[in-house]
């Protein structure tokens, strides 16, 4: 059921508890929301939409909509912040309840919806800065925030209720669980949004944290008007400044190492690597940093990538295989370098059979993104007792270079 965000702003969205894969990679146990808005003056705007499944059926969209009394019919526009197909997938469904209504996208849109939805007519690109007079004083502004997602990405400011429809940015995962505003969240679910908000940010955003802080930059201009951030995933807030401040932190990481957290990633095929790993945590704990531990490739790449991109510290224990990357871990190598994974302080340790080889492997996949690597243990077979005391005291030398790394999250 549609629910009132402000004077004649609904959000229309669904909650997608579908499990499937978001873009087809990342899990979702815990759903998504894709949020839309209907925004009403004289005219009827509809602000982003859903995609072709987890509800977004024509029978939800007419509950939905006669919900806040309208015929999907009697939209005017159809507003189009970004075309990835969780937002536009619903398109063409929409487009024969109201074939009359116009939509409105980006001038880089424009050609998208063509290329996704082969419509070439009634679209109408809009330019920074351009806007929508719908009547009864809603006047929708647009601004280009291009990379945040996709290069044809915008906002949508609705001046007279101060709401900033952002589409992927200051968005999460994880499905409402009772109420769509983030300032109603019982206390005990905090840490989950936070938790889903972050995954989200490291799965989706993080490659584009450099247009994320552009992005925030040039909606500066507009903080004192934004009272409400509507994402067209995730919570809405009204304390703008909460999410805007932890997106900018976020992105942040990629200028800078993290918290002082250290993420430990590891693979063992005998457990030699695993033996080592055992002195490399009693190091760490000696030091008492916060670790997260993730195993692969038991442990998804969706949950590394969150923990990793807020940690300054990544110790990486595999073992080579084929003379290479430990193949699960040449996964989440690849995955950090094209999420531009940047600033970490690295421990990596591992066995080898003969000659070895992950160190090459590794280091192909890790240049350009600025790591300092620290150490690196490596041993033919299984660990001897020297080699697992060395292990132990390198541990605790970089655990305590994590902890003089200043602190940046609150939480
Ligand atoms: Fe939620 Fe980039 O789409």
């Amino acid at each position: 059921m549609a629910q009132k965000i402000a004077e004649e702003v609904y959000w229309t969205g669904v909650n997608d508890y579908t499990n499937d894969l978001f873009e087809g990679i990342w899990p979702i146990p815990d759903g998504v929301t894709i949020n839309s808005y209907i925004v009403r003056g004289d005219k009827t705007a509809i602000i982003d939409i859903v995609k072709s499944s987890g509800g977004g059926s024509s029978a939800s969209l007419n509950q939905q909509f006669k919900s806040v009394g309208i015929e999907p019919e009697h939209i005017d526009y159809i507003i189009l912040n970004h075309l990835e197909p969780d937002h536009t997938g619903f398109l063409p469904v929409l487009h024969k309840y109201c074939p009359n209504a116009e939509i409105i996208t980006s001038k880089k849109g424009v050609k998208l919806v063509e290329a996704f939805y082969h419509i070439s007519e009634n679209i109408r690109g809009v330019g920074d800065g351009d806007t929508l007079d719908l009547g009864k004083g809603k006047i929708l502004h647009f601004y280009d925030i291009p990379n945040v997602h996709w290069p044809e990405t915008m906002v949508t400011f609705e001046e007279s209720t101060g709401v900033l429809f952002s589409c992927d940015a200051f968005g999460s995962f994880g499905a409402f669980k009772g109420t769509i505003f983030a300032d109603e969240i019982p206390k005990e679910d905090i840490a989950f949004f936070e938790g889903e908000t972050l995954r989200y940010y490291a799965n989706i955003v993080a490659a584009f944290s450099a247009f994320v802080l552009k992005a925030i930059d040039k909606l500066g201009s507009l903080l004192d008007k934004i009272k409400i951030i509507a994402p067209s995933h995730g919570l809405i807030w009204r304390n703008p400044m909460e999410i805007i401040e932890r997106y900018q932190r976020y992105a942040n990481y990629a200028n800078d190492y993290g918290e002082p957290e250290i993420t430990v990633i590891w693979g063992s095929m005998y457990s030699n690597t695993e033996v080592m790993l055992r002195a490399i945590l009693r190091g760490i704990a000696k030091e008492g940093v916060k670790v997260t531990i993730h195993k692969v490739p038991e442990t998804h790449v969706s949950n590394v990538l969150a923990s990793a991109w807020r940690s300054a510290g990544i110790v990486i224990g595999m073992p080579t295989y084929e003379y290479s990357v430990f193949p699960p871990m040449a996964y989440v190598l690849d995955l950090m370098k094209l999420k531009r994974f940047k600033h970490k302080k690295v421990m990596r340790f591992g066995s080898y059979g003969w000659v070895g080889g992950a160190e090459k492997g590794f280091e192909e996949r890790i240049k350009n993104l600025n790591w300092d690597v620290d150490s690196i243990l490596e041993f033919q077979g299984g660990p001897t007792n020297e080699d697992l005391r060395i292990a132990e005291e390198k541990a605790a030398e970089f655990a305590r270079s994590i902890k003089e790394i200043p602190k940046k999250l609150i939480s």
